[in-house]
């Protein structure tokens, strides 16, 4: 048995869990700052990384009360090194580089995006979806959708920890559009969430907004609808804005063209399953299309494992520690990691930042 300490801090969620075997969760403490920059529409990178100083320890120190153990109890401890906001992620590194070098346990940094995909394998993701889980976990190729508040991106993975980045967003990520739509509908921040609950009293047909389909790629590009639904915006001029039915409308775009463009991946690669990740997997419209449309079975963590947690990244470590793998105390953060260690061809690539 072997229990990870998974710490989590590149964006404006200061996070640490406790995950036995990479699957059983024993604690998972998030301290969201979203009140904090509420304020400013957005996160402010500086009051992040200011927030995670204040919050890292007492967060850590529950995290292992309530998994009722001491430091000495742990095989590892992981930590996410990026992609994020370079003063969030140093927060992190640092604090777990302190604990694992007290405590003389294997230090292990982690891709931000890769414990994204990991919280499929967690055991509560794993409940949620049994009925798929006796045929559809462990089986590669598998494809996975990562969309998130910074990243919009399809990746093929062909065993476990091995990444090709197929397709990745041109411009704005799924999570932004959300973000920014929502603020044009004044309806606040985080624009996900928010989105999602007032299209619920509208019709997702009420207004044709265009999706990008990129012909010949696997990527996203989100801007249009964006620029097409700020134009809808204005239209109304001084009249009563139909925001439900604007709402309705651009989640229905946005998880119409993540839903086709995914599963046309899937197809060529002949993919035997299909993960969903990242905060806006949280979405209940992309969720339920994804799971009508998919001709193999889908994974999605539940809501609360979408969203950045420590749990994600216990879990995607425990696989690199299995194999023996971890860093060293020179690990730096680096701000736009990328999760691609083969290419397309399943030939080994350097993992390079962007
Ligand atoms: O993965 P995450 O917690 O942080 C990043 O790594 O970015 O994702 C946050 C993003 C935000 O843009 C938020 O608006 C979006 O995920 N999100 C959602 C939902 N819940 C969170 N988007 C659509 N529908 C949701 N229910
Ligand atoms: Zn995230």
């Amino acid at each position: 048995m072997s229990l990870i300490l998974g710490i989590e801090t590149s964006c404006d969620e200061t996070a640490a869990s406790v995950v036995e075997d990479g699957r059983r969760i024993l604690s998972n403490v998030v301290a969201s700052q979203i009140d904090l920059h509420a304020q400013y529409g957005g996160v402010f990178p500086e009051i992040a990384s200011r927030e995670h100083v204040l919050k890292i320890i007492p967060v850590i120190e529950e995290a292992l009360k309530d998994a009722g153990i001491l430091f000495r109890d742990l095989a590892a401890v992981a930590v996410t090194h990026g992609p994020g906001l370079a003063g969030s992620l140093l927060v992190g590194v640092n604090t777990a580089k302190a604990i694992a070098f007290a405590n003389d346990k294997p230090f292990i940094g982690i891709n931000h995006l890769e414990g994204h995909i990991y919280a499929n394998w967690l055991e509560s993701a794993v409940e949620t979806f049994r009925r798929n889980v006796s045929t559809a976990e462990n089986q590669f190729p598998l494809i996975a959708l990562i969309v998130s508040g910074g990243h919009s991106e399809i990746v093929l993975m062909r065993a476990h920890n091995d990444y090709a980045r197929l397709g990745h967003t041109l411009d704005d990520a799924a999570g932004e559009a959300f973000d920014k739509v929502a603020r044009l509908l004044g309806l606040g921040f985080p624009g996900g969430p928010a989105i999602q609950k007032a299209a619920e009293a509208g019709d997702p047909n009420a207004f044709a907004l265009p999706r990008a389909w990129l012909p010949g790629t696997h990527n996203f590009s989100f801007s249009g609808l964006k620029t097409a639904a700020l134009h809808l915006v204005k239209s109304f001029g001084n009249a009563p804005l139909p925001v439900a039915d604007i709402a309705a409308s651009f989640q229905n775009a946005i998880a119409d063209v993540l839903v086709e463009k995914t599963l046309r991946v899937a197809q060529e690669h002949h993919a035997a399953q299909i993960l969903l990740a990242g905060g806006v997997a949280a979405n209940t419209r992309l969720r339920a299309q994804m799971i009508a449309r998919a001709p193999v079975p889908v994974l999605i963590p539940p809501p609360k494992l979408c969203v950045d947690n420590g749990a994600m990244i216990a879990s995607a470590a425990w696989w690199h520690f299995a194999r023996g793998e971890q860093s060293g105390w020179d690990l730096d953060v680096v701000p736009s990691l990328r999760l691609q260690n083969t290419d397309d061809r399943g030939q080994t690539a350097v993992s390079k930042e962007q």
